[in-house]
C-alpha cells in the first residue's frame, strides 16, 4: 500500500454499498489485499454473503446492515466500523440510486432520492472519516461516480447531476486535503454488468463489451498501488471501448425502451 496508505499497513476499509457490483467487487479486492473491511448496505442476506466469501477466503469483514440514507446512517457506519475493526483509513463510496428521466419528467422524491444517496452519503461519510485520517496524516477516499457525471446525456436526470456534484465534491476533498496526506479519487465508470444497470441483450449489446465490476476493483487497486509520489485523479473514467456500449448511448437507448414501456422498470424504484 503506498504512503497515503500510511505506516505500510493496509488500512481498515469502509465500502458503502458493499452487497452487490462494484461495491461487492471492491470489498473482497480489498480484504484481498490485507484490509480488514466494513461492508455497509440494507439487503442483509447479500451483505452476508459477501462477508463469507471473504472470510472463506482468509480474510476479516464486518457486514453492516444500515439505511445510508437514513438520518444517523453514516455516522452509525463508521462509529461501528471504527468500534470493530479500528480508525478508517479507506473509505469507498460505491451505494448508488437511479431513476432516469428527463428533467420535466422526474418526480421530486426521485430526485431527492438520488441526490441523498449519490451525493449526500459520500459527503457525510467524508465527513466522519475525514478528521481523523488528517490527524494521522495518511488516508483516502475513493468516490464511484459515473461517467454521465461528465457528460451532458439527456435522461441522465438527478442521477446525471448527483454524480457530477459528487465528482466535485472528490476534488474539494483532495484539494482541502493533500497536504494531510490524503488522497481523493472519483473513479467514473462507463456502463457496468450490474442489476442497477440495463441489461447487455435487452439492449442487443453483447455482454462481453460492457465492463465487469472486476474491472473497477481492478482500477482502485491499480490506484492504491501507486506510489505516493505520483497524484492520479481526480476523476479516472473508466469506459467500455465498444461505441455500441458507451454509457452516454446506451442510457439514452435504455430511457426510450422504458418510456415505450410505460412507467419504466419498477425495480429501479429504490435503486
Ligand atoms: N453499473 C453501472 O453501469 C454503473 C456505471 C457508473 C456508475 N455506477 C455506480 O456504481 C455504484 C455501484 O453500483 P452498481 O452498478 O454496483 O449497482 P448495485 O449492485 O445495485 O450496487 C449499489 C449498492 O448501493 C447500495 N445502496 C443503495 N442504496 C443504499 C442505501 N440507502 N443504504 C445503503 N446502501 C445502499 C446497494 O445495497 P442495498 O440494496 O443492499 O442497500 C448496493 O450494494 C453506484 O454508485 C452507481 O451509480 C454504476
Amino acid at each position: 500500500m503506498s504512503a497515503a496508505g500510511g505506516t505500510g499497513a493496509p488500512p481498515v476499509a469502509l465500502v458503502a454499498g458493499a452487497s452487490s457490483g462494484i461495491g461487492a467487487a471492491v470489498a473482497r479486492r480489498l480484504a484481498a489485499r490485507g484490509s480488514a473491511v466494513a461492508l455497509v448496505g440494507r439487503r442483509e442476506a447479500e451483505l452476508k454473503e459477501v462477508a463469507e466469501s471473504i472470510r472463506a477466503a482468509g480474510g476479516t469483514a464486518l457486514p453492516l446492515v444500515l439505511d445510508l440514507a437514513e438520518p444517523g446512517g453514516p455516522a452509525d457506519a463508521v462509529a461501528m466500523t471504527t468500534a470493530a475493526l479500528g480508525q478508517v483509513g479507506l473509505l469507498v463510496c460505491s451505494a448508488g440510486a437511479i431513476r432516469l428521466a428527463a428533467v420535466h419528467e422526474t418526480e421530486e422524491r426521485h430526485w431527492e432520492r438520488q441526490l441523498r444517496v449519490n451525493l449526500t452519503v459520500p459527503f457525510l461519510l467524508a465527513r466522519e472519516v475525514l478528521p481523523g485520517m488528517r490527524e494521522r496524516g495518511c488516508g483516502w477516499v475513493v468516490n464511484i461516480g459515473s461517467g454521465v457525471g461528465s457528460e451532458v446525456v439527456p435522461g441522465s436526470g438527478g442521477y446525471g447531476v448527483s454524480k457530477h456534484a459528487v465528482h466535485r465534491l472528490t476534488e474539494l476533498i483532495h484539494e482541502e486535503n493533500r497536504d494531510r496526506g490524503i488522497r481523493a479519487v472519483t473513479v467514473a465508470p462507463g456502463w457496468v454488468s450490474t442489476r442497477l444497470a440495463a441489461r447487455p441483450a435487452d439492449l442487443g449489446v453483447p455482454e462481453e463489451e460492457v465492463l465487469d465490476a472486476e474491472d473497477i476493483a481492478d482500477t482502485v487497486a491499480w490506484l492504491l498501488d501507486r506510489p505516493a509520489r505520483m497524484s492520479v485523479g481526480p476523476l479516472i473514467r473508466v469506459e467500455p471501448s465498444a461505441s455500441r456500449a458507451a454509457a452516454g448511448d446506451a442510457m439514452t437507448r435504455h430511457l426510450n425502451r422504458s418510456r415505450a414501456e410505460g412507467a419504466g422498470r419498477a425495480a429501479e424504484e429504490n435503486r
